[in-house]
């Protein structure tokens, strides 16, 4: 009863060694053998539609940037002309109409606010992304 229980054992432990190398050693060569799945290049910063973005300009930005953002005298800038529209990229741009620019704000030029969303807060992300694709092509 013993011997045969001690057996047993043994038996057992042989195998469950056995099962550790096989695992161990294919599970090693398989891991490295099997090509790993690329993750996609990451995009760029996505880019918006200028068209809808127009549509959005010319319900909100229009009262003070003008048609065309040729700019509203004693309101908004033209951005035809703007240096700070090179000088900026599309999320930077993105943060930048977010928070907008307060008279109090060192580089305000024109003494009038430029709110933020130019007041209109229930713009999205991706509808300021389109509308930034849109003043992209107003430079001359
Ligand atoms: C209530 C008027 C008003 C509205 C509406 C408005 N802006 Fe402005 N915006 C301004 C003013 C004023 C400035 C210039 C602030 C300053 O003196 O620097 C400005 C500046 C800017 C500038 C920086 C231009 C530069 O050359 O420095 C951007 C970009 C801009 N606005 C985008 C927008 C967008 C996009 C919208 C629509 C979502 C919008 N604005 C709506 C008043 C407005």
């Amino acid at each position: 009863m013993k011997s045969k229980f001690l057996f047993l054992a043994v038996v057992a432990l042989m195998v469950l060694s056995l099962g550790l190398v096989a695992c161990g050693g294919g599970g090693t060569s398989s891991g490295n053998g099997e090509p790993v799945a690329q993750a996609p290049e990451p995009t760029a910063a996505p880019v918006g539609d200028p068209e809808a973005g127009k549509a959005q300009f010319d319900t909100v930005c229009i009262a003070c940037h003008g048609p065309g953002g040729v700019g509203v005298e004693g309101l908004g800038k033209p951005f035809t002309t703007s240096e700070f529209l090179l000088t900026v990229d599309d999320q930077e741009l993105l943060e930048f109409i977010k928070t907008g620019r307060p008279i109090s704000h060192p580089d305000n030029t024109t003494g009038v606010d430029m709110p933020p969303k130019g007041g209109n807060p229930a713009l999205t992300d991706e509808q300021l992304l389109d509308i930034i694709a849109y003043i992209r092509t107003l430079h001359e």
